[in-house]
């Protein structure tokens, strides 16, 4: 095994150097407290790895994505949603019996207990949809104690099944509260995704027919949103799950972190950025400007990634269905000509080449969203639906291996110990 050396106090430690199957190599430092009294400073990990990990592999410098070895590309090319999500847990794509039963079950399992409906009419109108969700998510565990144990696989099996099936309904029942319509019922004849089309967009006054062209849209958004490594929301997942709560409770948990604008909250964020230069008429190059300020509240929303210094595989991808799906919809989209203008602006611009600033995930799938009418407040709570069977394989790749419970360490730099004055001497 080969080593690194770490000379320190006049000794010199010998440290563990492995490496992954793709040629990752990382020091391992379990054992550096122990024999240095030291440890690592890593603010927001950048450089440290929580896991060793089959799931998902991604190459930031040469822009690669791949889950369980397949390239992201080939996967929304020939798979549907469910084929990706049954890989992702399971480490196979399925036979068509496999597949058939994976979709009998979920689709069977899509309705959410009616006294949800008194929980949602507790919200406020304007409660936004992934506080929703995380609450409501984090409520199943109070509805199915029969499925909590993180320890047992047959509970474990039945909460992915449940969470796989209910998170859609639970998300377009969020949505029609804030439009004050009825919840629908799921309709098992429909697909996963048409079911969810149906959920969010129907009424009980009129037929409701799912558009193919939507439902392939979605279903390509949901593949490209499945997973992505030890981002913020999978190492929340992860964290949380170690203290060996129920998947439910971890799950909300992951809902919550992904809620936030610097992870999936920037696809929202990008939308409401391409609306305000187009509604207020600020050219491109302004904004552009504007985002190489130095604070966070003006950042170009869906550019840059901590591990991609290239193309987001995702955004070529999604970029690319935006023409396609806008054309098949008819829909000229002026976001999209904006969303164009600024990349092309950012891409010929020192500040963003320099840091490697390149569009993600989030800076063209909102003007998909957008085109087939999917509100804005709505486009985290999709990330979300597509996220969850990545969380649920991070989860469960956890418990499968043998884990301790996330504890960081820290460098404590407060005052050193003194006396409590009386109260009449402070
Ligand atoms: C997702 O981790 C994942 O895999 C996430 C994700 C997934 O699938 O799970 O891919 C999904 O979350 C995509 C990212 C969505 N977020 C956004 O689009 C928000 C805008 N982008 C950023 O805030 C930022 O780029 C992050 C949060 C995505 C990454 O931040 P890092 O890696 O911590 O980088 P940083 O904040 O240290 O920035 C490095 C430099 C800084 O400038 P300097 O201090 O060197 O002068 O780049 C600048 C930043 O100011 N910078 C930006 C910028 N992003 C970084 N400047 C302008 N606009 C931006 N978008």
């Amino acid at each position: 095994m080969p080593t690194a050396e770490l000379h320190i106090d006049g000794k010199v430690i010998e440290l563990p150097v492995i490496e992954g199957s793709e040629g990752e190599r990382a020091i391992d430092i379990q054992n550096l407290r122990s024999e240095t009294g030291l440890i690592t400073m890593d603010p927001g990990y950048a450089n440290t790895g929580s896991c060793e990990s089959s799931i998902t592999f991604i190459n930031g410098e040469e822009g690669i994505l791949q889950y369980r070895g397949y390239p992201i590309e080939e996967l929304a090319e020939n798979c549907t949603f469910l084929e990706v999500s049954y890989l992702l847990i399971h480490g196979e794509l399925p036979t068509e019996v496999e597949l058939d039963g994976f979709t009998n079950s979920i689709l069977h399992h899509t309705m959410i207990h009616e006294d949800f409906r008194l929980l949602f009419r507790a919200l406020p109108k304007d409660a936004h949809p992934m506080a929703a969700c995380s609450a409501m998510v984090s409520a199943l565990a109070t509805f199915y104690p029969d499925s909590l144990d993180p320890r047992d696989p047959r509970e474990v099996e039945v909460s992915i099944h449940r969470l796989l099936a209910k998170l859609p309904t639970i998300a377009s029942y969020a949505y029609k509260h804030s439009v004050g319509q009825p919840f629908m019922y799921p309709d098992n004849n429909l697909s996963y995704v048409g079911n969810f089309l149906r959920l969010m967009f129907a009424n009980p006054c009129e037929e409701f027919e799912v558009d193919p062209v939507v439902e392939k849209a979605i279903d390509l958004l949901l593949i490209l949103h499945a997973d992505h490594e030890q981002n913020c929301s999978a190492s929340t997942v992860r964290i949380v799950g170690s203290s060996h709560v129920n998947m439910f409770a971890s799950i909300s948990a992951g809902i919550n972190a992904l809620w936030g604008p610097r992870h999936g909250g920037a696809n929202q964020e990008v939308i409401e950025m391409l609306s305000a230069i187009a509604d207020e008429g600020i050219s491109g190059k302004e904004f552009v400007d504007r985002a190489k300020s130095r604070d966070d509240t003006s950042r170009l929303m869906g550019f840059g990634h901590r591990v991609y210094k290239n193309f987001d595989p995702r955004a070529r991808i999604i970029k690319k269905a935006c023409y396609d799906v806008l054309d098949r919809l008819g829909v000229n989209s002026r976001l999209l000509e904006i969303a164009v203008e600024i990349e092309q602006l950012a891409l010929s611009d020192d500040y963003f080449v320099e840091r490697n600033l390149y569009p993600n995930v989030d800076f063209y799938s909102g003007v998909i969203y957008t085109a087939i009418g999917t509100p804005e407040n709505m486009f985290t709570a999709n990330f979300a639906i597509g996220r969850l069977p990545g969380w649920i394989a991070q989860w469960r790749e956890m418990h499968e291996h043998k884990h301790k419970i996330g504890r960081p360490r820290q460098v404590y730099t407060g005052e050193t110990r003194r006396k409590v004055p009386q109260l009449s001497d402070r």
